[in-house]
């Protein structure tokens, strides 16, 4: 067992920040949220690390608008390390982290995708769902390697597709499985009990 000193990034509301916090302040997860990073200067999850006294920054990501690269990679990367961070936990990032974030943090970066990988990749996977006629939908907790959405799976959560669904009810539905997934993965880490073999992630 080794305490996490994690990383946050995130673009939005971070109610997926909120659930590490809550699972850490409820003892359920040997870690502590040492900075959290935004791309949106207004973004709310800012706005809640702020609230629980967690160090939080804006990162000025321009001029690219769909990706962490360059002098915004590089910038990251030192507040991240400067912080004490080991971990990094992309929750509701809308960008596309290179290969500098991951060289710098190998396996140590988690990301979570609101469907069960390897569906529905890409922006707005409950939608997707939706649109496709899928009876189950998901979560997926997973390592992020150099493709979008494509690392090694840590956990997934299912739920059910209702067929009166709006994509807000079914996202809705998606995020409470969301809350209890994160803390659940990051507990496999700070575990130290799981190896990566190929895609698979191995645990206990
Ligand atoms: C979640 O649905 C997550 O799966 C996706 O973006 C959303 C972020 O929500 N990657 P929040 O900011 O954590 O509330």
């Amino acid at each position: 067992m080794a305490k996490l000193s994690l990383g946050v990034l995130g673009s939005g509301a971070g109610s997926n920040m909120q659930s590490v916090v809550d699972a850490i302040a409820a003892g359920t997860l040997d870690a502590e949220v040492k900075i959290v990073l935004a791309d949106v200067p207004d973004a709310k999850i800012l706005a809640r690390a702020r609230r629980h006294g967690i160090p939080c920054r804006y990162l000025d990501c321009a001029p690219w608008k769909t990706k962490l690269e360059g002098k915004a990679e590089d910038e990251c990367i030192r507040l991240l390390k400067e912080a004490g961070v080991d971990t990094v936990v992309l929750a509701g990032f809308m960008r596309i982290v290179k290969p500098g974030l991951l060289a710098a943090f190998p396996n140590r970066v988690v990301n979570i995708h609101p469907a069960l990988l390897p569906a529905f990749p890409g922006v707005h996977g409950w939608t997707q769902a939706l649109d496709y006629g899928c009876k189950v939908a998901g979560v997926t907790v997973h390592f992020v390697d150099a493709g979008t959405d494509t690392g090694p799976i840590i956990v997934q959560k299912s739920v059910p597709v209702m067929e009166d669904d709006t994509p807000e009810t079914l996202h809705a539905r998606i995020q409470v499985q969301e809350h209890i997934a994160y803390p659940e993965a990051l507990r496999v880490i700070a575990s130290g009990k799981y190896r990566i073999e190929g895609r698979r992630v191995l645990i206990g």
